[in-house]
């Protein structure tokens, strides 16, 4: 890598990614699907080969050299991931496979906890992963979902009723910092400072900001905040979910097995502290080895530089597209995330996609795990590009010509 906190090389952490340097369908790579999955640095690919060649054993069960040097680096991934996101200690920092399974484990551990006649807040720009498990949460319960409204097009929350909302008997509030489908950058801070309010707990999805924008659970006043480490140029596979250390005490275990007590009987068990109690099993320890590495190697470059560099590759992206007649662009007009979705008319998604994948750019479309935002807003699916730091300004110029002939190609079979 060849950068410093305050003037990324872009052209040169391009280099950094082996994967780019290829052509598709005889053109040169575009990936602009980074909603989906990032791409790796060599960094991380390195880290992960370091470990399996040198260090690999299972963590906390021996004595053995290699098993300490596995546990001292999964360990000392943890306490990275507390430096990365702020939070107090290390021990509120529990490993996971991803967004997914932070959030379900949350919505799996409050189940004594509610009851019929309490509810869960959410919003309807919500990814099926902070969705579904809230649903089967009220369903084992019979508490009942409420939903802070999406204004339209703009993709913006309507906040105007969530005191009124919040007030109605709700335990949880989970909503997304940044919107997978729209873009929209939800204001954390004070969602979460108006649930502390009302008494109602927090959980922030942060699946499309981690690896994006500068997070700090303590100025953010959330308490519990999950992401995925492929969404931030680390492995597959490997998680976080952090929780406020009190509630975590509180709770009780998401799955039981190894590791996550501190004495058996037959009978019964008793847990061990947090956060192992909340870890059952042998984790990925190469994939929280290959985490550490990519937070080293976001922060290298700076999370505020990368913030604006993908900010700016979406708001060019906007105004090109914008162009192209009939086109519908989704989200707000400001102040967006790393993602840009849009529908031409009379066109499915998927065909537009398929056609820039002949053009060697990696698109994505469909609804994008936000099948109900879209039925709100009368849309089957989106295309969407979605930006990271290895893009450039001259990929947004190809994509925009990229769907400009697309709209033309279509349209004229129409
Ligand atoms: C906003 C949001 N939440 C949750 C997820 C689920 O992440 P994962 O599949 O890594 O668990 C995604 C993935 O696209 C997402 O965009």
């Amino acid at each position: 890598m060849k950068s410093s906190a305050h003037a990324p090389d872009w052209a040169a952490l391009r280099a950094d990614f082996p994967i780019l340097d290829q052509t598709v369908h005889g053109r040169p790579l575009i990936y602009l699907d980074n909603g989906a999955t990032t791409q790796k640095p060599r960094a991380v690919i390195a880290a992960l080969s370091r470990y399996y060649e040198r260090d690999n054993a299972n963590v906390h069960r021996a004595i053995h050299e290699l098993s300490s040097r596995a546990t001292t680096a999964y360990e000392a991934a943890r306490a990275r991931v507390a430096r990365f996101i702020n939070a107090p200690s290390a021990e509120e920092i529990i490993f996971t496979r991803g967004t997914t399974e932070s959030l379900n484990l949350v919505a799996y551990v409050f189940t004594p906890r509610l009851h019929r006649g309490d509810a869960i807040l959410l919003t309807e720009m919500e990814h099926h992963s902070n969705l579904v498990p809230w649903q089967l949460l009220a369903q084992r319960t019979g508490a009942k979902l409420l939903f802070v409204p999406v204004t339209g097009d703009e993709g913006l929350l309507d906040l105007s009723g969530l005191d009124d909302l919040l007030g109605r008997n709700v335990k949880l509030f989970a909503f997304t910092h940044v919107s997978n489908t729209l873009g929209t950058i939800n204001p954390v801070a004070e969602l979460c400072a108006r649930a502390r309010r009302h008494g109602v707990i927090s959980v922030v999805d942060a699946a499309q900001s981690a690896g994006h924008l500068l997070l700090d659970v303590q100025a953010l006043g959330c308490d519990f905040l999950a992401f995925s480490g492929h969404k931030m140029a680390g492995p597959t596979g490997i998680g976080v979910l952090y929780g406020r250390h009190a509630l975590l005490e509180s709770l009780d275990p998401f799955q039981g097995g190894g590791e996550m007590i501190s004495s058996v009987q037959f009978e019964q068990s008793a847990w061990n502290k947090v956060p192992h109690k909340f870890e059952a099993g042998t984790p990925d320890i190469a994939g929280a080895v290959g985490l550490h590495a990519a937070m080293d190697y976001l922060d290298e470059i700076g999370r505020a530089a990368i913030a604006r560099h993908d900010e700016e590759l979406a708001r060019d992206a906007c105004k090109r597209l914008r162009e192209i007649p009939g086109i519908r662009l989704l989200g707000p007009p400001r102040e967006r995330g790393a993602i840009v979705s849009f529908a031409l008319p009379g066109i499915h998604a998927h065909d537009v996609v398929t056609f820039a994948d002949q053009e060697g750019v990696a698109l994505r479309g469909g609804h994008h795990c936000t099948q109900p935002l879209l039925r709100k807003l009368g849309v089957p699916a989106t295309t969407r590009a979605s930006f990271y730091l290895y893009n450039t300004p001259a990929e947004v110029v190809r994509l925009a010509e990229v769907i400009s002939e697309a709209a033309k190609f279509f349209g004229a079979r129409d």
